[in-house]
């Protein structure tokens, strides 16, 4: 039974004049509709919220105001999360609004009990934790997630993670996070869609959706909803030379036009909340960037949720150099709309002073715990501040079968086929010995990834646990470590070549352990670490030594949290499989890719380079003045490397062939709003079933200012069975062939674009069609920044 917590219910003749009509008549609405349905107003917006958190606002003092924008991070101890030494006085104290990382169904239950019945004002907490893919089921990490190019997918892998992570009495997720990423030794590029910002949009919605329950935060005030988190914001992927929490230098360009468009997407989404990012953008910290956090996010795109810090954000602004003091930072921040100060503690420690010295206007205090209070509100909490402490809910989801089974199909479909050599692959199940070699293959850690929430290995199955699994006797399988992953130990390599030498075939895991990307985990080199090359070579020799004339089937399997510069390898082992993290069901994944149960149907969402020297390295640069020419030494090239990928954004085989035929453009010329029909002939050319990734590219061909020499607008995921052919269509409407013009308004420019459509960002096939009339605006000049 939902029950009133003090604030609805006890506290309420406090205030007799203003509040208390608001408060009855809010709570007993919420109480018969805890969540609007589809096409009523949006939580984040509710005038019945505003009005509630008008009500409690007048209640505090100024303490407990600041306490309400204080997130405290929990610790780990042998019997879990717990609040750090003092917590429960803080709680009572009213000195905390916010948990981080703390998590179950009968602690929280506890702590919201010490809340709501022994704190002045009896206001519900918040429990936030990084639900980031999966919490105890863990889902692929979101950089193989976007391989899946299948964002249907992607929202239920989010809400899947939402269902069992709120079971675990949690309310708000630290996700998705949308940071485009065009340098992969940044070690971030792992949690999230890649280097794209299309697809990083689609991604970033489709999570927004999967966590929230739904478009426009409708989903909020179930119990089986997260709150979701777009950061970091922004362009924190944009961190120079990789390096994390490095500073960023974009134009101004290029940030609305590749590093915005996520953030915005997720905005339009409903995510109910935003993290600012750790970076300075041209020497403005995002945490004291009003313009991001009010011009863009409030005034642009119209946000109404919470801002909040990442951990130690704030005081930060002392080395970034802009505060001399962490008092001066916690003004700069709260000033600036980061609402919550995630586990500084400086909101707490010093704005009272600051706001009584009149060094800070109270109004910015007010507007935030307003924006918070709305939050709580709107899950539902002053309702029933336990109804996400239910243990037999957190009992029946934890790990529940069909989270497990949808895991499984998020990792196959995550899995990218690199390399084919001769049908190497599928495996034939009869094969008698299989040799499963390498540093990665018993490594279930790894597969979980990071950012793992609640997940553990001993719940996660390898590569080699999902091989032995399926080939039944483990006599079959023969297990050589081989090599570490990052040292160059080459002791192992003897074993490894006997294995391969009495195998039929050979399984070599290969790349980065979880701990090599993620946060403050980049590298200078991306290329294969340790004496894993080396390893791969020796035992691709003694494999086709003992061979004799035949061929013994040789597949590297790569896990690995980047795009990774592996040139030597993919030309010397037949086969290649980009498996990154999978999560909880890495292996079975694996092998249903590797015995042709599944056939792989991934594609990259970032570019493979050749060497780490090629970075940046992006499909959609610009063409130069001068583009690469083999014949013409004074064009834009290296004199040591090739100037093209080793695999271009978008590339993935199949277990079967596809053909495209027969483009067309529907009208040859469009004006004004007007969409363009593009329909191709996609033909399964092979004797397999598969799963394409049709993608359709725009190129615009003359514009006021230079544009991609491609960009990715639009992309599907057909089904085909042998033989099978389809027509695919797409509706391209104006914002598929906008462009920020010299005033940085997004116009549609009249004039001739090429549309591409293929397997891959390298489509040749391509069609012409002309965009007539008047220039089209689709929105005034981007606020200035400052
Ligand atoms: C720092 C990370 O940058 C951020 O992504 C994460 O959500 C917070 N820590 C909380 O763990």
């Amino acid at each position: 039974m939902p029950r009133a917590t003090g604030v609805a219910g006890e506290l309420t003749g406090a205030l007799p004049l203003v509040s208390l009509a608001a408060l009855l008549c809010g709570c007993a609405l919420a109480r018969r509709s805890p969540a609007p349905e589809p096409g009523r107003e949006s939580p984040l917006n509710s005038a019945q919220a505003s009005r509630f958190a008008d009500s409690v606002l007048q209640l505090m003092t100024l303490d407990e105001k600041l306490g309400q924008l204080t997130q405290s991070p929990g610790r780990g101890t042998q019997t879990g999360p717990r609040v750090p030494e003092g917590g429960e006085q803080q709680i009572r104290a009213g000195r905390v609004g916010s948990f981080l990382g703390i998590f179950g169904a009968e602690y929280t239950r506890e702590l919201q009990r010490i809340a709501t019945q022994e704190s002045r004002l009896k206001i519900p907490l918040l429990f936030a934790n990084d639900v980031i893919h999966g919490f105890r089921t863990i889902y692929p990490v979101p950089i193989a997630e976007a391989a899946s190019f299948d964002p249907e997918r992607v929202t239920l892998s989010a809400r899947g993670a939402a269902v069992e992570a709120a079971a675990h009495g949690l309310h708000w997720t630290f996700a998705p996070m949308v940071d485009i990423a065009r340098d992969p030794r940044w070690g971030r590029i792992v949690e999230g869609a890649g280097e794209d910002p299309y697809l990083g949009a689609i991604m970033a919605a489709a999570q927004v959706r999967g966590f929230q329950g739904g478009d426009g935060a409708i989903g909020l005030g179930e119990p089986d909803v997260l709150m979701a988190t777009a950061k970091h914001f922004a362009a924190y992927g944009g961190a120079e030379g990789g390096r994390d929490y490095n500073s960023v230098e974009l134009t101004e360009r290029t940030l609305w036009e590749t590093y915005l468009p996520p953030y915005e997407a997720a905005v339009e989404a409903g995510a109910a909340t935003v993290m600012a990012s750790f970076n300075d953008i041209g020497g403005i910290p995002a945490h004291s960037s009003d313009w991001l956090l009010d011009d863009v996010l409030r005034q642009r795109w119209g946000f109404k949720g919470l801002v909040v810090s990442d951990w130690g954000g704030i005081g930060e602004m002392v080395p970034h150099g802009v505060a001399a003091t962490t008092g001066a930072a916690g003004i700069l921040a709260l000033r600036a709309g980061v609402d919550v100060d995630m586990s500084d503690g400086i909101y707490a420690d010093s704005l009272a002073a600051a706001v009584r010295a009149g060094r800070l206007e109270k109004a910015f205090v007010d507007s935030s715990v307003h924006r918070l209070l709305r939050l709580k509100y709107a899950l539902g909490l002053f309702q029933d501040p336990y109804r996400f402490n239910d243990v037999a809910r957190e009992r029946r989801f934890t790990l529940a079968p069909e989270h497990l089974r949808a895991a499984r199909i998020a990792a196959r479909e995550g899995i990218v086929l690199l390399k084919n050599a001769n049908k190497t692959l599928p495996l034939r199940k009869d094969v008698r010995t299989i040799a499963v070699i390498g540093p990665l293959a018993d490594d279930a850690r790894s597969a979980l990834g990071s950012w793992a929430a609640d997940g553990r290995s001993d719940e996660a199955v390898s590569v080699l646990a999902g091989i032995r699994a399926s080939v039944g006797q483990s006599g079959r399988v023969i297990y050589a470590r081989g090599a570490p992953v990052d040292t160059a130990d080459t002791t192992g390599f003897a074993l490894a070549r006997s294995a391969a030498s009495r195998a039929d075939a050979i399984i070599l895991v290969l790349g980065e352990r979880e701990n090599m990307s993620a946060e403050a985990a980049s590298r200078a080199s991306i290329e294969l670490p340790g004496a894993q090359l080396a390893l791969a070579r020796s035992v691709i020799r003694a494999a086709r030594a003992s061979a004799g004339g035949s061929r013994k089937p040789i597949i590297a399997v790569l896990m690995n949290g980047r795009a990774l510069a592996i040139p030597e390898l993919v030309a010397e082992t037949p086969a290649v499989l980009e498996t990154w993290f999978l999560g909880t069901q890495h292996g079975g994944a694996v092998v249903d890719v590797l015995f042709g149960d599944y056939n792989p149907s991934g594609k990259l969402p970032v570019t493979f380079p050749r060497a780490t020297g090629q970075i940046p390295i992006y499909y959609n640069h610009r063409n130069t003045g001068r583009p690469p020419d083999s014949a013409n030494s004074y064009t834009s090239k290296y004199l040591d490397l090739p100037w093209t990928p080793l695999f271009p954004f978008g590339y993935g085989l199949s277990y079967t062939t596809f053909a495209y035929s027969n483009l067309r453009l529907s009208p040859r010329s469009i004006g004004g709003r007007d969409s363009l029909e593009v329909t191709v002939d996609v033909r399964n050319a092979g004797d397999r079933a598969g799963d394409e990734v049709v993608q359709v590219y725009v190129r615009d061909d003359v514009a006021s200012v230079a544009q991609p020499v491609r960009a990715l607008k639009a992309f599907r995921r057909v089904t085909l069975g042998p033989g099978e052919m389809q027509s695919v269509a797409f509706k391209l409407g104006p914002d598929s062939f906008a462009l920020y013009d010299r005033q940085m308004r997004r116009v549609v420019e009249p004039g001739t674009f090429t549309i591409y459509v293929g397997t891959d960002s390298n489509a040749q096939l391509n069609s012409r069609f002309e965009f007539t009339g008047d220039t089209l605006v689709l929105a005034p000049p981007t606020p200035r920044f400052h």
